[in-house]
């Protein structure tokens, strides 16, 4: 897959998570072949999953920002960790991924003091930080009211002529909506639609 956006859809239990999981090295792949960005996940080896981190962007149901620190603070808690140092290039970064999801303006506030959506515009502001090849996002509309998971869909299928995205979702309505490449799990297989 390559600059192209599929959705991940399958009963509660199928596997969805689990299969981001393991296509982000957070589980073992045990069973059969994989592998991703030029990692081979049947032989990952934990040193390798800092690296395998940078070109994979994650975006979750539950936005899992820290609530403590601003906006602006997520994102460096991010850069710092994946060795930026220019003081300069950060601050640019910083500000081209916020404005990237329209969050240019609200770099300052916590976590608390947005919406959801705009809680998930920030997450996916961090989850492209360090333009990663890959978004993968776990049910990201899960908690959002259908208007607001319009726009983050949106955003997310605007990405994609960079990018490539795979999104688990139980959202119908916005899938027949915004008609993508579905990816199906079932029974501890996953089949294209
Ligand atoms: N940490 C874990 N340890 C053991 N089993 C787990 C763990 N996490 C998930 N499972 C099991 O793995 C199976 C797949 O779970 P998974 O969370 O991947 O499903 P899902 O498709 O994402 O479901 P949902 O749509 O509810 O998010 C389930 O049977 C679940 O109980
Ligand atoms: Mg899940």
């Amino acid at each position: 897959m390559h600059g192209d956006f599929a959705y991940l859809i399958g009963r509660t239990g199928s596997g969805k998570s689990s299969l981001l999981k393991t296509l982000y090295g957070d589980l073992k792949l045990i069973y059969g072949e994989g592998s991703i960005a030029n990692f081979n996940l049947k032989t990952l080896k934990e040193k390798e999953i800092p690296y395998l981190r940078r070109k994979i962007g994650i975006v979750f149901q539950d936005f899992q920002l820290l609530e403590d620190r601003s906006v602006t603070e997520n994102l460096l808690f991010v850069m710092k960790a994946t060795d930026w140092t220019d003081k300069k290039k950060m601050k640019q970064r910083l500000s081209e991924v916020l404005d990237l999801v329209r969050m240019g303006t609200k770099g300052h506030k916590k976590p608390h003091q947005l919406s959801g959506g705009e809680q998930q515009r920030v997450a996916i502001a961090r989850a492209l930080i360090n333009n990663p090849e890959i978004i993968l996002a776990d049910e990201p509309t899960g908690n959002l009211d259908p208007e607001t998971s319009e726009e983050i869909i949106q955003l997310l299928q605007s990405i994609t002529s960079k990018k490539t995205v795979l999104m688990a979702s139980h959202d119908k309505y916005l899938m027949d909506k915004y008609p993508q490449r579905t990816i199906i799990c079932e029974r501890n297989n996953v089949f294209e639609k």
